[in-house]
Parts: C-alpha cells; sequence; structure tokens
C-alpha cells in the first residue's frame, strides 16, 4: 500500500514537474549555447562560481531557480512578469510587480538584481560579499531564459496562459506548459531522435547560418543588460503564436506544433545569444580608461 502511494506521488511529480519556466530541457538549451559563445575571462569566472556538482557546466545547473522555488517561496513572482489582458505590450513601470504590488518583483526587476550583484560583487573578497555570487548566477541564466519564453510575459487574467485548459494532441494540460515543456518535447521526439543535444546542434547551425546577420541586434544593449525589450518582443510574440488559435478547450495538433515551433527555437537561440552577452559584459575587465 505505502509502496503504492510513493509510486503514485513519483508519477504526479513526473507527469507534472514545474509550472515556472522553459522545462529542465529549455533551460538546458539556453545555457548551452550560451556556453560556447562566453569570453574566455566570462568563461573562467563563470566556471569559479559554479557549484561543485556543475561540474563546470553551467547548463547542468541552469534549471536550478525552478526546484528551489518552494524552498525559497520569495523567488516565485521573480519567473515571470504579467501584463494587461488583451493589451499585447510591457511597461516596466506598469507591470513588474508581484501580486501584491511591490516594484521590481518580476523577471525583468530579478534580471537587472542578479546582473548588479555579479557587477559589484565582482572584485569583492567572498567573505566581504553581501551576496551569494553561485546563487546570483544561477538566477540570472535561468531569468534570461524565462524572459524570452513568450508566455512568461502573458496576460494577468490567465497568469501567462496556465489557466487556459487546452489538449496536447490527445493529452490534457494548459497553454503555458505547452510552450514550457510540450512544444519542445514532442519537437524531440519528432524530429531530433528524444535527443537533445541534435535539438542543441540544430539551433547552433542556424546561428552560425541563416540568423548570423542578426546577431549583432540580438546583442544590442546600451548598458550591461537590457531585459525590458525581450519582455516586449515576449508579449508581442504570445499575442500572435502563443494564445492565437488557442482558445480554452481547443485541441493544439500539427498546424499549432508546425508553425510555432521555429518560434520557439529561435527564442532559445536569442536567450542563449543574450546570456552569452549579459556574462561576457560583466566578466570581461574594463577596458582601462585613457591616461593622461
Ligand atoms: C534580489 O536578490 C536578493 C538575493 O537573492 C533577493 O533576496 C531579492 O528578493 C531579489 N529581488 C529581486 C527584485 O529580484
Ligand atoms: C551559495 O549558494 C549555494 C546554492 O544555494 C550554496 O550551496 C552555497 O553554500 C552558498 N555559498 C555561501 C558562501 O553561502
Ligand atoms: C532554422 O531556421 C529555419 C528557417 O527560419 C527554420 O524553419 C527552422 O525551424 C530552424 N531550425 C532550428 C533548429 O532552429
Ligand atoms: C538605452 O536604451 C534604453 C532602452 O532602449 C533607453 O530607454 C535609454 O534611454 C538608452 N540609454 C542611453 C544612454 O542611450
Ligand atoms: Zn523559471
Amino acid at each position: 500500500m505505502e509502496i503504492w502511494w510513493v509510486g503514485r506521488i513519483l508519477i504526479l511529480l513526473l507527469l507534472f514537474p514545474r509550472i515556472f519556466g522553459w522545462g529542465k530541457e529549455g533551460h538546458y538549451a539556453v545555457c548551452k549555447i550560451a556556453q560556447g559563445y562566453l569570453s574566455e575571462d566570462a568563461e573562467a569566472r563563470v566556471k569559479k562560481l559554479l557549484p561543485d556538482h556543475a561540474e563546470g557546466e553551467l547548463a547542468t545547473v541552469c534549471s536550478w531557480p525552478d526546484e528551489v522555488r518552494f524552498h525559497y517561496r520569495w523567488s516565485s513572482p521573480l519567473h515571470y512578469v504579467d501584463t494587461p489582458d488583451f493589451r499585447c505590450n510591457y511597461r516596466h513601470c506598469r507591470d513588474c510587480h508581484d501580486s501584491a504590488g511591490h516594484k521590481d518583483r518580476c523577471v525583468t526587476g530579478a534580471i537587472y538584481n542578479y546582473t548588479m550583484q555579479l557587477t559589484s560583487g565582482l572584485n569583492v573578497p567572498d567573505s566581504e560579499n553581501k551576496y551569494n555570487l553561485t546563487e546570483a548566477l544561477l538566477f540570472l541564466s535561468h531569468f534570461i531564459g524565462d524572459v524570452h519564453q513568450p508566455l512568461h510575459v502573458g496576460f494577468v487574467g490567465d497568469e501567462g496562459g496556465n489557466t487556459v485548459t487546452v489538449r496536447w494532441y490527445r493529452r490534457k494540460t494548459n497553454l503555458h506548459h505547452v510552450w514550457d515543456t510540450m512544444i519542445i518535447e514532442s519537437a524531440l521526439k519528432t524530429y531530433y531522435d528524444s535527443d537533445l543535444m541534435t535539438m542543441i546542434q540544430a539551433i547552433q547551425r542556424n546561428i552560425t547560418d541563416i540568423w548570423f546577420p542578426d546577431i549583432s541586434s540580438w546583442e544590442n544593449c546600451n548598458s550591461t543588460v537590457c531585459p525590458d525589450p525581450y519582455a516586449s518582443e515576449s508579449i508581442d510574440l504570445a499575442c500572435k503564436y502563443a494564445y492565437r488559435n488557442a482558445s480554452p478547450g481547443s485541441t493544439l495538433g500539427d498546424d499549432y506544433f508546425i508553425s510555432r515551433l521555429p518560434v520557439v527555437e529561435k527564442r532559445l537561440a536569442q536567450s542563449g545569444i543574450r546570456l552569452a552577452a549579459v556574462l561576457n559584459r560583466i566578466f570581461s575587465p574594463k577596458l582601462p580608461i585613457a591616461k593622461e
């Protein structure tokens, strides 16, 4: 009897693993892509900050913020930002707060927060550091991914698609979960032999071939980090692709999958490139100021 319950709980955990963010595969892909674009300085700094069990691979720990979201309850609202229903735009001042109205408690606020912690803590000895920079690195890497998931900048009324019940092929789920996980899982099975590395390599090929001319505009940012334009892109994509033809109760199948997968793959690519760009800006030594 007891065994049966344990089994049942395990199955439930497997079926409903997470509600906050690209699934494990999405975050792994974002961080794996980013690692390939780190400068030497940034790569060395990142490796020093990673926990031992990561074995030098940022990608293996990019889902950590999802794993601690119950333990660190305060961090839950930092995975997303809600925007007014059907407005299809995002404004930092208007939208970046938690449900109790506390300012800056949203994904873009968190990205500024952890970027600031890394920048300001860089040359301070560990013992004097106010912040845990390992956690700051993992939160930043995770949230750069989340802000690119269109429904992490969705409507407040349906909690970014979480309350929009749909079927993904025959399976009952919600629209948010389709975008976090199901599109990627179906793509893995259908096109990539269930192998995440094969999918990542396909995205990397697109980065070096067809998206190459766009990379510098993706990286473009006039300060250390620029999460607000990424959030604006996300809500625009949410309206044009995620919510469209996905009303509550609808069944999403081939048409939806085939037309939305390229959007997901491009967002994974953009998050990876932009994560590398911000880590490079944070960790590359400042150019010396011209001497007199
Ligand atoms: C900033 O980071 C600290 C340390 O993790 C955390 O306690 C605080 O809630 C964060 N605030 C925001 C807005 O991210
Ligand atoms: C920083 O955070 C990590 C992950 O939560 C933890 O394992 C580590 O002990 C913390 N480091 C310090 C110095 O508190
Ligand atoms: C690569 O780009 C093409 C053209 O935009 C797109 O159709 C395809 O889905 C992309 N594949 C990946 C893995 O990003
Ligand atoms: C940097 O870009 C932001 C958003 O695009 C803009 O609001 C801001 O004025 C710019 N700052 C400078 C110094 O150009
Ligand atoms: Zn998340």
